[in-house]
């Protein structure tokens, strides 16, 4: 039965992802009612600057005021996709309480009070959905919550932000200089409103807190990832990258300890092989690798930024919520049962790439060796270089190791630094994906 009265949408924010909301609701209308099984209206527009020119809004929607929208009384589902923390965190909460279910793609407020925001959504019986939120286009956030909600979920990796993506594969492929890609990805807007977000790593992070949640079933917050992100990435350690047959991703990587006992959440930049289906996700692609007990290995893959992928996503959980409002029923809510701990980063186990500078001259590279064993880092590869600048005076040292935990790493490195004979720690990045 299709019900002619027409479920009404309020749009919170029409910037890049909201106006191509906007776009798709009004280009495929006649679509979204079949598939649906009643209208949605755009029934108002809340932004910052109401006389900016909105191609294909009605200007007689737009106000100033989402507060007001949201409490008009006729409203059934918001977006939110203004994005950061206020004041969109208070407008999904006045959502709530006036009986409003919420689209948002807004992973930051989602990292830091997705708790308080699954609660209130559930306490008033309504949807908080967030597809967008997480890797842009690519559904995954309903994959892992629902098609893989009957599997254990162990580990999962991924390159889960497209604008540090789009600059590294600049930087690799193009051997743009950094500044330059940063602006590129902005202009075609793949960058937060501030980018610092983006190359800090904080929007993976926040991706990371919010897809571990949903994968072990546990709450994870922003500030339980361990989080580096890729400004100090430089063509040297490309060059060194290439040579040992890989390339740089930054990655986010979530695990489940051997032990069943704990999780680990971090965010880096890693030297991957080229042969590893991550090295070839290029631009502002994302990928996700999700392992699961009985599953196996499985691969998502697809636009991570962007106004019109994103808000494919926000369509897709826009049906999902006007078809639970019609039925009278919720989809699933925040599942955090297991409560398991996340572990420190100095229990991560991998591998190491140090770049060292250390003195041209004998028994240097066996006082380097003796630092790394007695803090129980074994060495797989060594490769010393004498420096064009400095023959028999200073020399390149890279050490490539086997696995070992990160503090045991670090440890090293604290020695290594204290040594006479290394000038300097030139780089240290992680080694993933063999
Ligand atoms: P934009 O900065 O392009 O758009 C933000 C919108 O919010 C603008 O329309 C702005 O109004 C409006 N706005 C800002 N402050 C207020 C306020 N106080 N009241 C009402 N409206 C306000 O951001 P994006 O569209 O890029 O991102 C939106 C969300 O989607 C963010 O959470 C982001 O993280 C997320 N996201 C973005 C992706 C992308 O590729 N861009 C991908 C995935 C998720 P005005 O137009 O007047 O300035
Ligand atoms: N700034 C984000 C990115 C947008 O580049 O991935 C998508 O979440």
């Amino acid at each position: 039965m299709m019900r002619t009265r027409p479920l009404k949408v309020a749009l919170l924010g029409c910037g890049v992802v909201g106006s191509e909301v906007a776009r798709i609701m009004t280009t495929h209308a006649d679509d979204l009612t079949q598939r649906i099984g009643a209208p949605v209206e755009l029934a108002g527009v809340a932004v910052r600057r109401p006389s900016k020119v909105r191609e294909g809004i009605d200007p007689a929607l737009v106000t100033t005021d989402a507060t007001a929208l949201l409490k008009r009384g006729d409203i059934d589902i918001a977006i939110e996709v203004i994005g950061g923390i206020e004041p969109a965190r208070t407008l999904i909460t006045t959502a709530f309480e006036h009986g409003i279910s919420v689209v948002s793609a807004n992973k930051a407020l989602l990292a830091q009070d997705g708790a308080a925001l699954h609660a209130a959504a559930e306490q008033h019986g309504l949807d908080l959905y967030y597809e967008a939120a997480v890797a842009g286009a690519i559904p995954l956030v309903r994959p892992m919550r629902e098609s893989l909600a009957g599997d254990k979920i162990n580990r999962v990796m991924g390159i889960v932000n497209g604008t540090t993506n789009f600059i590294l594969d600049k930087m690799d492929s193009t051997g743009a200089g950094y500044q330059e890609a940063l602006d590129e990805a902005t202009a075609l807007g793949y960058a937060e409103a501030d980018p610092t977000a983006d190359v800090e790593g904080y929007d993976a992070a926040a991706k990371a807190a919010i897809l571990a949640g949903i994968a072990f079933h546990t709450r994870v917050r922003l500030d339980d990832v361990y989080r580096e992100g890729m400004t100090e990435v430089s063509a040297a350690d490309f060059a060194s990258a290439k040579r040992m047959g890989c390339t740089i991703k930054l990655l986010a990587i979530l695990e489940r300890a051997a032990d069943g006992r704990s999780v680990t959440a971090r965010v880096h930049p890693a030297m991957i092989p080229l042969s590893h289906p991550l090295a070839s996700v290029r631009e502002a692609y994302n990928a996700v690798f999700v392992e699961a007990e009985a599953a196996g290995r499985l691969m998502f893959y697809g636009p991570g930024a962007g106004g019109a992928p994103t808000a494919s996503a926000v369509l897709g959980d826009l049906v999902a919520v006007a078809r639970n409002k019609l039925a009278e029923a919720t989809g699933p809510g925040e599942s955090a049962y297991t409560q398991l701990p996340v572990s420190p980063m100095g229990d991560v186990v991998t591998r190491y790439h140090i770049s060292l500078d250390v003195a041209d001259k004998p028994g240097v590279l066996a006082q380097v060796a003796t630092t790394f064993a007695e803090h129980g880092v074994s060495i797989d590869t060594v490769r010393q270089q004498g420096r064009p600048d400095g023959v028999g005076k200073e020399a390149s040292l890279v050490v490539v190791t086997h696995r070992a935990p990160d503090a045991a790493l670090s440890g090293t490195v604290e020695a290594l630094r204290k040594l006479d004979t290394v000038r300097g720690v030139a780089s240290i990045m992680r080694v993933e994906g063999e």
